[in-house]
């Protein structure tokens, strides 16, 4: 069982009770802003999205963490890492991305879960290099990819929406974990 303790977090696979609060962070029009067309996803959605990421978590080693508080036990989010397969521009490539609720924004939780997944991508998984993708716009996105010192590397569109996206990425070799 896959599991990373951080100062104030637990990053972990994903439990039943962990559907009711990643839908209600998924119903919230804040959150979904910069998140493919930006519309709300409904708790089916939610449901399907958490079975597909304990899919990958079988299949390649890696997935979307579960984001817990030590503090309170409550769910905060995802943060993981995933194939692009949406962006074939992209690739290969291994993606590291990250979606809290609103009440947990402006506290550092998200930046902490992401540096844990950098290492745990280097250290338990072997990788060597992780992208970002995010919409321009997306400037908390972008904030958090320049903490953990990723640097721009392509500029594209989304294929469907049409969306000006930016790739960042990171050589882990070089990564300070
Ligand atoms: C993107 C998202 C995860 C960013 O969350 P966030 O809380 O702003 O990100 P961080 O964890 O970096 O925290 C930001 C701020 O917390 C503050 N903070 C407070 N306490 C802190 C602590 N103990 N340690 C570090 N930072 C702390 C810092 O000031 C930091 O801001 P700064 O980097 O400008 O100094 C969040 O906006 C979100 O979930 N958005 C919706 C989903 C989404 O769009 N995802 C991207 C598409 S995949």
């Amino acid at each position: 069982m896959i599991e990373i303790r951080t100062p104030r977090l637990l990053l972990r696979r994903w439990h039943d009770d962990d559907l009711a609060p990643m839908a209600d962070i998924d119903a919230d029009p804040r959150v979904m802003r910069w998140i493919d067309d930006g519309s709300v996803h409904d708790p089916e959605h939610t449901a399907k999205a958490i079975e597909r990421w304990e899919e990958e978590w079988d299949e390649e080693g890696f997935g979307l963490f579960a984001v817990e508080l030590l503090a309170s036990g409550e769910l905060a989010g995802c943060t993981g890492l995933s194939v692009p397969e949406f962006l074939p521009q992209a690739l290969p490539a291994v993606a590291i991305s990250w979606r809290f609720g609103p009440q947990f924004w402006g506290q550092g939780y998200a930046s902490e879960a992401a540096h844990a997944t950098l290492e745990f991508a280097l250290q338990d998984r072997g990788l060597d290099r992780v992208i970002s993708i995010n919409q321009v716009g997306d400037v908390a996105s972008e904030n958090i990819a320049r903490k953990l010192g990723m640097e721009l590397e392509l500029k594209a569109a989304h294929p469907v929406y049409g969306w000006p996206l930016r790739v960042h990425t990171i050589d882990l070799t070089e990564f300070q974990a």
